[in-house]
């Protein structure tokens, strides 16, 4: 039995602009999803994941096929965290030359879901880590990386970058532009998350930035001016490259840019009232800056705060489900047992 966990990330910036070639820079979060995979003696594959929905899911079906299993599956939520796992477990057989390969495989998860934290992301890297390791075939870093963007992008219709795979894989925080991917210094910056219970629809909102690009060439400069704010902030986080402890002004520039990345990106329609609403009672709460972190539409966003002021007025906030701070997960991903 091999276990593995993975981190998800945030968007400290450059969300939807990654997608047209400009720099994004992710951090991993101590926030992780759990794969143990068992090698069975048949081709089949079971999954058990109880936290992955509300009622959670055990499902088994015929592997080795190379086709997305045909299973009765309760939920969307739980379709899609289905498709997660078997591109996992077909990047595992592919990558260990084990095409009939059969896993026992179990899944939990405390990163919320489909929330633009990563978590399906997460799912994939541990998920092929534990798999290959345990078919006595581990994988280098970059190929685990490369593996999990290629799941991720099947699962997702090409509609993938390659930030959350990297960043759940590398951990730390990492600079992505186009297929370039590289972890950089980053000094453990002070997190909080807040979370509205939904989730946007990545695919739509992805499309319809491109219809605004598209149609206005406003909308196109919006997207550059994004990845002016990110060339800025990764400026800002080289020259703090010795500190353990981010200082009160580079928390302060940060904070700065991650207010004007949350008003570029609410001009290209991707943030909604939940997500504002929570980006203002952190700002009021006296955070550094706020953002939305991911696709948008709903989930999540991210504060910078060392007190403990936004998370408290977050979660007296309408709208906000969940409000917890968030440690920089300075390792990826890694074997438990
Ligand atoms: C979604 O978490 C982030 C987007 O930039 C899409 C992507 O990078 O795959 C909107």
């Amino acid at each position: 039995m091999t276990v593995c966990e993975a981190p998800g990330k945030v968007y400290l910036f450059g969300e939807h602009a990654v997608v047209y070639g400009e720099p994004a820079v992710p951090a991993a979060i101590e926030r992780r999803a759990t794969v143990t995979a068992e090698p069975r003696s048949d081709d089949h594959v079971r999954v058990e994941a109880e936290d992955l929905s509300l009622n959670g899911f055990t499902v088994e079906y015929a592997g080795g096929t190379g086709d997305r299993p045909d299973v009765d599956v309760p939920a969307p939520l739980v379709e899609a965290a289905m498709g997660y796992v078997d591109a996992a477990v077909r990047q595992a057989r592919d990558a260990a030359d084990a095409p009939d390969a059969g896993f026992d495989i179990t899944v939990e998860s405390d990163i919320p879901l489909g929330a633009g934290l990563g978590s399906s992301a997460a799912v994939v890297v541990a998920g092929i880590d534990a798999a290959t390791r345990a078919l006595g075939e581990p994988l280098d870093r970059r190929e685990l990386a490369d593996r999990a963007y290629h799941a991720e992008y099947e699962v997702q219709d090409g509609q993938a970058s390659r930030a959350d795979t990297f960043c759940s894989t590398m951990g730390g925080a990492v600079r992505i532009e186009g297929d370039d991917c590289e972890p950089i210094e980053a000094p453990n910056l002070p997190f909080v998350v807040g979370f509205d219970g939904g989730a946007g629809d990545t695919g739509e909102l992805v499309a319809g930035v491109g219809e605004l690009r598209e149609e206005y060439g406003f909308a196109a400069d919006t997207v550059e001016s994004i990845g002016d704010v990110v060339r800025t902030g990764e400026k800002l986080l080289a020259d703090a490259v010795s500190e353990a402890d981010p200082s009160p002004e580079l928390l302060a520039e940060l904070g700065e840019l991650m207010d004007f990345n949350h008003g570029l990106l609410s001009a290209l329609g991707v943030s909604a009232r939940s997500l504002d609403a929570m980006v203002w009672a952190a700002r009021d709460a006296g955070a550094h800056g706020a953002k939305l972190t991911g696709a948008g539409g709903g989930g999540c966003i991210v504060a910078l705060d060392a007190s403990d002021a936004s998370e408290t007025a977050l979660s007296f906030t309408h709208g906000c489900e969940e409000a917890f701070r968030a440690e920089l997960a300075t390792e990826g991903v890694r074997v438990v047992e």
